[in-house]
This record gives C-alpha cells, sequence and structure tokens, in this order.
C-alpha cells in the first residue's frame, strides 16, 4: 500500500443489523491498523452515537474473534437519522430536528480524517449528504434485502437466504404431513430478493414479491390445481412488501423516528385467511422475522464483507472518499455513493430466477 492519506479512521453501523457486520468492523480495523498503522474509532448505536457524542477507541483484541459473530459490536439504530432526528420535548412529544452540523463537529472534534459507514440504502442517503458537507466517507453496503444497486449483492442478504431457505425445507415436511397450504412471510421492504431467492431454493410453489402485483384467483387456482393432481400441500413464499392487485402494501406501524418510517407486515396473515376462507383449504403462516437478520454470517458473506472491509481500508488510505465499495462479478470495486442510491434495486421481472421459477412451474399470482 502507498503511504496511507489516514492516521484515525472512525467505524460506524447504521440501520437494520445483519450478519457481517462484524466481519466488516473487523476488517477496517485490522487493515487500518496493520496496514494504515492508524487508530480505529467505534461509533456507537449508528448515527446516534455520533450525534449524543459516543464513541471509543476500538483494539485490537476487541476486533479479533468476531470474524463468526452476527450483530454488531458496536451497536445500530434506524432511528438516528441526523438529518431527521427526533428528540422528545418537555411534554413527551417528538420533534424531528437537523443535527447534522453537530455530526461533523463531532467528527472534527475526534480527530477522524475517514468514517466508513456500514449500513443499507439509508444509511448511505445519510453519507451522501455528509459527504456533501465535507466528511471523508467510504460506505460498505450491508442489508438483508439485498436492494442497493450499484453492487451485486450487499452482505447479510446470502445468510438471510439461508434461514429463509431452511425454514421453507422445514415446512415442507410439516405442510406435507397434514396437506396444508403454508405460508411464510419474508422481509425485504420494497423489494422481493428474499422471497424469490429462497423460494426459489426452497421450491416454493408460489412466489409472491412487491414487484408482481398478484390477482387472488390467480394463487387459488394453483394451490386448488396442486390438489387435484395429489399433491395435497403447497408453500407459498410472500415477501412483506407484496400487495394484491386491488390491494395495498401492508404497515405494521408507523414511527417518525425510524429513517423508514413504515414497518411492513401482515400479507402473510391475509394471504393465510383469504387461501383458507376462499379454497376450504386448511392455511397457516409462519412470519419468519427477525430469525432472517440474527446469528452467523454464512461463508460467503463472511468473505464477502471481510472483501469489502479491506477495499473500504484501501479507498480511505488513499484518499478516495464519497464512495461505495461494490462487488461487480467476483471483483471488489467501488462506485460513488450517489450512484448507489440513485434507484433501489428491484427484482427485473426478466431475470434468470423469475424465468427458471416460471419455467418450473412456480406461480407468482399473475397469470
Ligand atoms: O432493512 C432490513 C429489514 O429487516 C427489512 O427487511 C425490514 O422491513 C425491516 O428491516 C424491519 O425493521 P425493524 O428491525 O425495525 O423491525
Amino acid at each position: 500500500m502507498t503511504e496511507s492519506k489516514i492516521k484515525r479512521v472512525g467505524i460506524v453501523t447504521g440501520g437494520g443489523d445483519c450478519p457481517g457486520l462484524n466481519a466488516v468492523i473487523r476488517a477496517v480495523a485490522k487493515a487500518a491498523m496493520g496496514e494504515c498503522g492508524a487508530s480505529v474509532v467505534g461509533i456507537q448505536d449508528g448515527f446516534e452515537g455520533f450525534v449524543e457524542d459516543r464513541i471509543h477507541d476500538l483494539s485490537n483484541k476487541e476486533v479479533s474473534g468476531i470474524l463468526s459473530l452476527g450483530g454488531t459490536i458496536l451497536g445500530t439504530s434506524n432511528k438516528g437519522d441526523p438529518f431527521h432526528y427526533p428528540v422528545e420535548d418537555r411534554n413527551g412529544q417528538i420533534k424531528i430536528v437537523d443535527e447534522s452540523e453537530r455530526v461533523m463537529r463531532n467528527y472534527r472534534r475526534w480527530g477522524l480524517d475517514a468514517l466508513v459507514a456500514i449500513g443499507g440504502d439509508g444509511t448511505m442517503h445519510i453519507c451522501q449528504k455528509l459527504s456533501e458537507m465535507g466528511m471523508n466517507i467510504v460506505g460498505v453496503p450491508k442489508t438483508i434485502d439485498n436492494d442497493l444497486s450499484a453492487t451485486d449483492q450487499t452482505f447479510g442478504y446470502d445468510s438471510a437466504l439461508f434461514v429463509a431457505t431452511e425454514a421453507i425445507d422445514r415446512l415442507h415436511t410439516t405442510a406435507s404431513a397434514h396437506h396444508r397450504v403454508m405460508v411464510i412471510e419474508v422481509m425485504g421492504r420494497y423489494a422481493g430478493w428474499i422471497a424469490l431467492g429462497a423460494g426459489l431454493a426452497g421450491g416454493a410453489d408460489i412466489i409472491l414479491i412487491p414487484e408482481i402485483p398478484f390477482k387472488w384467483q390467480s394463487i387459488y387456482k394453483k394451490v386448488q390445481e396442486r390438489s387435484l393432481h395429489g399433491k395435497r400441500f403447497s408453500i407459498v413464499c410472500v415477501a412483506e412488501g407484496a400487495r394484491p392487485e386491488d390491494g395495498e402494501l401492508m404497515v405494521k406501524e408507523v414511527d417518525i423516528k425510524r429513517t423508514d418510517v413504515k414497518r411492513l407486515g401482515g400479507i402473510g396473515e391475509l394471504v393465510t385467511e383469504k387461501i383458507s376462507e376462499d379454497t376450504g383449504l386448511e392455511a397457516r403462516v409462519t412470519v419468519l422475522g427477525h430469525l432472517q437478520r440474527g446469528g452467523s454470517p454464512t461463508p460467503f458473506d463472511r468473505n464477502l464483507s471481510t472483501k469489502y472491509g479491506v477495499k473500504a481500508c484501501e479507498l480511505a488510505a488513499k484518499g478516495l472518499f464519497g464512495v461505495m465499495v461494490s462487488l461487480r462479478g467476483n471483483k471488489i470495486d467501488y462506485v460513488p455513493i450517489k450512484e448507489a442510491i440513485a434507484n433501489l434495486k428491484t427484482v427485473p421481472l426478466d431475470c434468470d430466477e423469475v424465468v427458471a421459477a416460471r419455467a418450473l412451474g412456480t406461480a407468482f399470482g399473475d397469470e
């Protein structure tokens, strides 16, 4: 490595956690300490810690032995957007204020030359604005949702797929034993990557994703046909952001403190109720929830996180900022953060996974 431009680097993990965060922290910290001779600071609980001045110096010991550990040793939050920062007034009312100047002040006061920000779409939007204000940032794309464009894959997605696929495998045996329709609701926000990937890997009979609004009759037809042909059970894998052609996105909660104010959920239950009421078939729902985000990263995610972390440190050492590391084919590359947040990466309707699933008779509820 040529002479490093960083002597003191901060690391922050923002948004919802996912497997692989600690692997990135370890990679950035070890490369920064070892290759650049830099000191490393951990910011606690995402941008909340940035606003509230909560940091500590990371030691080599603290970042050792965490490669396979889920969660994040730094803590995270999906409520600390400094540009829309929630504060409680004396009457217990939440007010939204702009704390970005405070973040910039803390960054300078802590003596940081660079920040490695590990996060998803929400975090990268914050990073772009802070970078326009003069902060030296390198982003690392994290999210089980895999919805960041400009990278072929975010870390965390493979681990979520692993959990969701195993859940579908387990549902298969009980569905078959009881001749039931088993509906599984998976996460993914406004993109259907988890439902599509796990549905294909788990051999789901119906996959419902936000990108393909579905018709109720099409779902009923599929489960009834299977029943008629002696296949007395069906598996329906539904993304939390899926919706019927004639219906709305299902929102569990609206919380103005969150970076994305909407928390999705409930479509799995609705699909299950409608199937049992309108077809007479027995149906059950499983909402997989945060199991998809917990636990150890898969080997793929450990390696992707490690490569991302090392690349992020290399870019910072070269003084290349306002960029996000990305995966292109098998190569780790980087793109301007601006480009990475320009569009949400949703499932293209002609992608290989959709084509393959359709060829095997999987329904998407649109026929
Ligand atoms: O973005 C990650 C994610 O797990 C989404 O798939 C999901 O919609 C959301 O976060 C859940 O948020 P929370 O952890 O606040 O319930």
